[in-house]
């Protein structure tokens, strides 16, 4: 089969990463006997230097003539400090989000047992902490009307809005991924304070009955913040709107001590988009030191999800559990000798 697939390598370390991840794609491609087709196009702050705008036309009309995205990252210090920026690099990537109706996003997270000892947790507490984040991503907060200052400029709002439709589907896609895995859901909100939480949990417990076998369980956001590090072991899927799966996410992918290795995926009516759940991390953008794993790890969740590619799939997964047995590894992850961004992607490539 021919796949087309958009590269959106982005900003800081992005180009470097997504590189090693299409060198390991060429390597299925060429083991498997598919044709990947990579077409590139420019997307955050290197978008706006180029062209003015985070996500141009171009780019949106490359992803939606594409099978799927592979995202690298967005953001530039520059824009970080500068809360009067006109446009920023973010917007490019919320706005990739709402045209390509990307309503999910699926953060899976794994722990590496080479990696344990570097979780912030205790090794017991973490071990076989095996999770999804099902975070609703076109909606909320992020997205709602009005927004904006008011005319003196002393008092600012943004709106959360959910609709019933919103919560159903993507309610729905954390039942699916509960049936595929251990059968419990477990919905975030903070239903004691905000309506659109109340919403999303009356609209979830009518659901409730056509699933049953899977168990539910509703919990507020800031205990499930406390949760993730108390017993992380306890949760299968987790699936929340907007800003809670933001702040959870990020939270649950540090304490697998690998926040350098995980992959996400954005899912909904469009093109699906692969991505490193990591930042651009621009202290060593072109300095050939990131961990290309997550990215790595995206193009497997790519060829699994978007191409219905398992068995490529997992050949991706074991050659990247074998590269950290090998002690083939980037600085972050390095217990002994450290390997460049290039020289794991070779490494992949080679022995897949
Ligand atoms: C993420 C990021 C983005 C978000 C930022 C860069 C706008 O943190 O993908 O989780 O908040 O959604
Ligand atoms: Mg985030």
């Amino acid at each position: 089969m021919n796949y087309k697939i958009a590269v959106l390598a982005g900003d800081g370390i992005g180009p470097e990463i997504v590189d090693q991840a299409i060198k390991v794609l060429k390597a299925v491609g060429k083991k498997f006997n598919h044709s990947f087709e990579f077409t590139e196009a420019k997307v955050g702050a290197c978008a706006i230097d180029a062209v003015g705008n985070p996500f141009p036309d171009e780019t949106f009309e490359l992803c939606m003539a594409s099978d799927a995205v592979l995202f690298g990252a967005i953001g530039d210090p520059k824009y970080d400090n500068d809360p009067k920026a006109k446009v920023r690099p973010e917007q490019g990537l919320l706005a990739m989000r709402k045209k390509l109706g990307l309503y999910a996003n699926i953060r899976p997270v794994t722990t590496f047992p080479s990696l344990l000892h570097k979780s912030p947790l205790r090794k017991d507490l973490v071990e076989g902490a095996d999770f999804v984040v099902v975070r609703e991503l076109t909606g909320g907060i992020y997205f709602g009307e009005p927004r904006g200052r008011s005319e003196d400029g002393t008092k600012a709002y943004d709106t959360c809005t959910y609709t019933r439709e919103e919560v159903q589907r993507i309610t729905k896609l954390g039942f699916e991924y509960a049936a595929k895995r251990n059968k419990r859901l477990t919905v975030v909100d903070k239903a004691n304070v905000l309506a659109t939480s109340r919403l999303w949990r009356e609209t979830v417990q009518e659901m409730v009955p056509e699933h049953p076998d899977i168990a539910v369980d509703f919990m507020f956001v800031d205990n499930a913040a406390m949760q993730i590090i108390q017993w992380p072991k306890k949760f299968d899927v987790m699936v929340t709107e907007n800003m809670f799966g933001d702040i959870l996410s990020d939270e649950a992918s540090v304490i697998t001590g690998s926040l350098g290795l995980l992959p996400s995926a954005s899912v909904g009516i469009h093109t699906s988009v692969f991505e490193p759940i990591h930042g651009s991390y621009p202290q060593a953008a072109g300095k050939d030191i990131a961990n290309p794993i997550a990215t790595v790890l995206s193009a497997a969740m790519m060829l699994e999800l978007a191409f219905d590619l398992t068995e490529e799939a997992k050949a991706i997964r074991d050659v990247v559990d074998k590269s950290m047995t090998a002690g083939m590894v980037t600085e972050d992850i390095a217990e002994g000798k450290a390997y460049k961004t290039s020289q794991v992607g070779d490494w992949l490539a080679e022995h897949l």
